[in-house]
């Protein structure tokens, strides 16, 4: 064990559990230097967080400048970033969502948006939520979060009156029917709840990850001709004047191949959330929503020290220019084709996207952008997997409640190169 490796055990908790048993030194474009003197390509960037890749020189120009002129005033005073940074969401973020509130993580964003359904709901003192979701581990987004019981194992009780409902992965099934059968089943089953067990009045927001993070990067139905389970939220809440909340923290900013998983499926939410990906690897997150709700938030209903630090938005300003600029997007379809086509090439039937008889066993490719889930059969063949990349210098991440899934996040700019350089190496694993 490295002195650094020593030190990290007997300084740090350790409650927060590492990938890997590597120190890093050094992090650029697509690659993380180790202290061990061997560069790693990175397929993870940082948990779908560096979208332009490590330390992209205009956004750390960005960062510097912002830093030399003005850090941080808390709202002491209003500035000039985070004011550009709203008006520029509010030209990409769907529909008529206008105005923004920003805070440091995905979590926080969670729990403003609860407390915002809250205010804007009162009296309404029941939420649903969905098995698999991840929505982050402060106390508030635990109760939210189900992708393991292990997030939530001697924490509670949480919150109370969160409802979790099953979410329906239709590349469990390969066939168009059974596909079909699914999604109504699991809408019948969906409907039946609030005939039975919760009242739909009482609910103040339905908040759902349009493509499941965490749960094992399963995008809801409503693609390749399934039905759309987005569209049937939209109108059930629409329906019972229950809030709509998507959770695009790791889905958001172009990770998808558009700049919102929502946009895939044409739906549009009440609040939104992002984070991660927002700001080049700063701490940014925000929720955002129509400004007649967010009028309804009164100045001091909500509040934080950092949250929106001009440094962060500069950085996310800079990002997002960068990705409109150098259409990173279409790097992003592109490398998407080319992790379907290869794996699809290899090994026939891995590509979920189409329905089939049956489709391949060893491997199967789900997801949308350099958003993708790897299945595989169990978690001892991703553990496995994971090892031999990382002899071979690559990086990958798990996902998914049972640990069979390898989840490719790379930055959004990541070469045809270097992609295929990971592929390869996961193909030999897996022969
Ligand atoms: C969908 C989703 N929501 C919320 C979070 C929590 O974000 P953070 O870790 O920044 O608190 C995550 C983190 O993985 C996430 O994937």
């Amino acid at each position: 064990m490295s002195d650094t490796l020593k030190r990290d055990a007997e300084y740090l908790s350790p409650a927060l559990g590492r990938a890997f048993d590597l120190v890093a030194v050094k992090a650029e474009g697509s690659f993380i230097y180790g202290e061990d003197g061997k560069k790693y390509l990175d397929m993870t960037s940082g948990i779908a967080v560096n979208q332009v890749g490590h330390a992209h020189p205009e956004v750390v120009q960005a960062i510097a400048d912002q830093a030399a002129s003005c850090i941080h005033t808390s709202c002491v005073v209003h500035y000039p970033a985070n004011i550009d940074l709203a008006e520029k969401i509010a030209q990409i973020a769907p529909g008529d969502l206008s105005n923004t509130f920003f805070c440091n993580s995905g979590a926080e964003a969670v729990d403003g948006s609860i407390k915002f359904a809250k205010r804007l709901k009162p009296g309404r003192n029941n939420f649903i939520a969905f098995k698999g979701a991840f929505h982050g581990r402060s106390l508030g987004a635990t109760a939210f979060t189900s992708s393991k019981s292990a997030y939530r194992k001697f924490y509670d009780p949480l919150l109370t009156g969160i409802h979790h409902l099953g979410f329906p992965n239709v590349y469990n099934v390969s066939s168009q029917e059974a596909r079909d059968k699914l999604v109504d089943h699991y809408q019948k089953v969906f409907l039946n709840y609030f005939d039975t067990a919760v009242h739909p009045e009482t609910v103040a927001a339905v908040i759902v990850e349009p493509m499941q993070g965490e749960g094992g990067y399963i995008p809801a139905p409503g693609l390749d001709g399934t039905k759309n389970w987005l569209q049937f939220l939209r109108d059930f809440c629409d329906k019972h004047e229950i809030l709509l909340i998507f959770d695009e923290v790791q889905s958001g900013v172009a990770r998808t191949g558009k700049w919102f998983a929502s946009d895939h499926y044409g739906v549009v939410p009440d609040i939104q959330l992002m984070a991660k990906g927002l700001s080049g690897g700063m701490p940014l997150g925000g929720f955002c929503s129509r400004k007649e709700l967010m009028y309804e938030m009164p100045p001091g209903s909500h509040g934080s020290t950092f949250g929106g630090n001009p440094v962060s938005c500069r950085a996310a300003l800079k990002l997002l220019e960068i990705i409109e600029r150098d259409n990173v997007m279409d790097n992003v379809n592109a490398r998407s084709e080319q992790v379907f086509s290869f794996f699809e090439s290899k090994f026939p039937g891995a590509d979920t996207r189409k329905p089939a008889d049956e489709h391949n066993k060893k491997i199967k490719v789900r997801g949308l952008g350099l958003m993708l889930a790897l299945v595989f059969e169990d978690a001892e063949t991703v553990n496995k997997v994971k090892a031999h990349a990382y002899d071979k210098g690559v990086l990958l991440l798990g996902c998914g409640t049972y640990g069979n899934i390898i989840r490719l996040a790379p930055d959004l700019t990541v070469t045809e190169e270097n992609l295929q350089r990971a592929l390869d190496v996961i193909a030999e694993a897996i022969a």
